[in-house]
């Protein structure tokens, strides 16, 4: 058994790339690996309708209906025909309030429709100084159902690139020894089909490195999705690389 490689493309509040949705675009997912774009919601049903790419929502609520104006309920993403969503983005959790627990909840409401959840953690610089870095994404992770079928993206908010394209990474080291932590936190049963991407100012420069270390499973991309070389590039590796030999 292996894993299999997902690159994600988050778009974030950007329309899709030029092309992404013609033929032959690297945001199209032919085989290995797995490719998954998240368009704002006004790009959704553009992308669905494509009929050939792979889409997932940046955010859901997990409430099936009701007061929330502004917002839109997992159940709809999923029967709107999104695949897969994102729970607990460090912007949404920044801008939004959103708590461990409620992006629990997330989690559990996608799980629930048959939508596959990305959840993403990762901590703070501050954290990081501080040497708190594993308790948090421990925390994080304590309250999520990790005995079903989730994706996690490690997501380091100090290395997420906000538009600068010069931001550096996590070293590779860094960013396997916080992965195979994440992984052991697991229950054994999942320590093996779990992927867990990496994110965080991945590009074509450093996501050879990245994507080649034992416990890193793909990458949640954010500026460098934007440009559809650079992300062509880094599928084109992912490619090269293959499948992830679970443990
Ligand atoms: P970045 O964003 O690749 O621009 O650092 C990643 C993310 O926020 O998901």
């Amino acid at each position: 058994m292996s894993r299999r490689l997902l690159i994600a493309a988050n778009w974030k509040m950007n329309p899709p790339p030029q092309g992404a949705l013609q033929s032959g675009s690297p945001y199209f997912s032919s085989g290995d690996p797995e490719v998954v774009v998240f368009p704002t919601f006004i790009d959704l049903q553009n992308c669905i309708r494509s009929g050939q790419l792979i889409v997932g929502a940046q955010c859901g609520r997990p409430e099936q209906n009701g007061a929330f104006t502004g917002d839109v309920s997992i159940k709809l993403l999923k029967e709107f025909g999104c695949s897969y969503v994102l729970c607990g983005h460090s912007e949404r959790r920044e801008n939004h309030g959103e708590t461990d627990e409620y992006v629990a909840e997330q989690v559990a409401a996608a799980l629930e429709v048959g939508l596959h959840p990305i959840v993403c953690i990762g901590e703070t610089w501050d954290d990081r100084k501080k040497k708190k870095e594993k308790s948090k994404v421990k925390y994080q992770l304590s309250v999520l159902p990790l005995e079903s079928d989730v994706t996690i993206a490690y997501e380091p908010v100090w290395a997420i690139s906000g538009g600068d394209p010069d931001k550096p990474a996590a070293t590779a080291e860094d960013a396997q020894q916080m992965h195979s932590f994440i992984r052991s936190l697991l229950p054994k049963d999942r320590q093996g089909p779990t992927r867990i991407l990496y994110g965080g100012s991945m590009k074509p420069e450093n996501a050879r490195e990245l994507l080649s270390q034992e416990d890193i499973d793909g990458g949640l991309i954010g500026g460098a999705s934007l440009d559809p070389k650079k992300f062509g590039e880094i599928v084109k590796i992912a490619e090269e690389l293959g499948l992830k030999q679970q443990l």
